[in-house]
């Protein structure tokens, strides 16, 4: 990953949390796979560079960008916070938090969520919603799925996370718990986007891929295949 590989036929190191279905999990085969993996990969192939995928926990992912990775695409929403540690390609993706429950808790509103405990992956927009809520607990997990057993165990009482991977939790978990839509609790719009070093000349370039792939359907194609909108 030093400077000189950064041009076309060099290597590409990527950083993801492959706990975030369908955007990335772990593949049958062990390796990271979902939506961003493709996405990125597809990119890659644009700039005529090999990308490698490399899983991370999310919460060194941001700090990592410039020394052990050249970027990440794992799901990142913009916010002005990372902005200060890292530049972001344009927006690939809108997302917003939603609420996980037990299928059969009384929450129903924000204000329900006062006092109370709520799971979240460390790191995420969904932690520092949960850090925001008056009285809460915020419980804190490296992985999300940790935090959705927790829920259905009765350690938690609530679980914030984004929209695309609390509908795959709801399917997995069925019977069992129950999802809220976010925008009902306030919760406000997010997007996603790769993050880059500060300054590099990898956000026109990725931004110009992004663009053609949109451009030539390779992106619609994947979000079919992947996310199934
Ligand atoms: N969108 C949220 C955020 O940026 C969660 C992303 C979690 N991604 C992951 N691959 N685990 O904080």
């Amino acid at each position: 990953t030093e400077a000189a590989d950064k041009t076309e036929g060099g290597v590409l190191v990527f950083g993801t949390n492959a706990e975030f279905p369908p955007f990335e999990y772990v593949g049958d085969d062990g390796e990271p796979d979902g939506f961003d993996v493709a996405l990125i990969k597809a990119v890659g192939e644009k700039l005529g560079m090999e990308v490698q995928v490399e899983n991370m926990e999310f919460d060194s992912l941001v700090s990592s960008i410039g020394n052990r990775i050249d970027g990440a695409i794992a799901g990142m929403t913009v916010t002005d916070e990372r902005k200060e540690q890292v530049d972001f390609s344009d927006p690939y993706y809108e997302a917003v938090q939603f609420v996980i429950v037990s299928a059969d808790s009384d929450i129903a509103t924000v204000d329900d969520l006062k006092n109370k405990t709520i799971g979240s992956q460390l790191g995420t927009t969904g932690m520092f919603l949960s850090e925001d809520i008056e009285g809460a607990t915020a419980q804190t997990y490296n992985r999300a799925i940790d935090a959705v057993n927790d829920l259905v165990n009765g350690r938690v009482d609530a679980v914030i996370i984004d929209k695309n991977p609390a509908e795959v939790f709801n399917t997995k978990f069925e019977g069992k718990v129950k999802i809220i839509d976010g925008a009902e609790f306030g919760f406000e719009t997010e997007e996603y986007a790769i993050a880059l070093p500060k300054g590099s000349e990898l956000v026109d370039q990725i931004n110009q891929a992004l663009e053609d792939l949109k451009a030539d359907g390779t992106f619609d194609a994947l979000v079919a295949q992947y996310i199934g909108e």
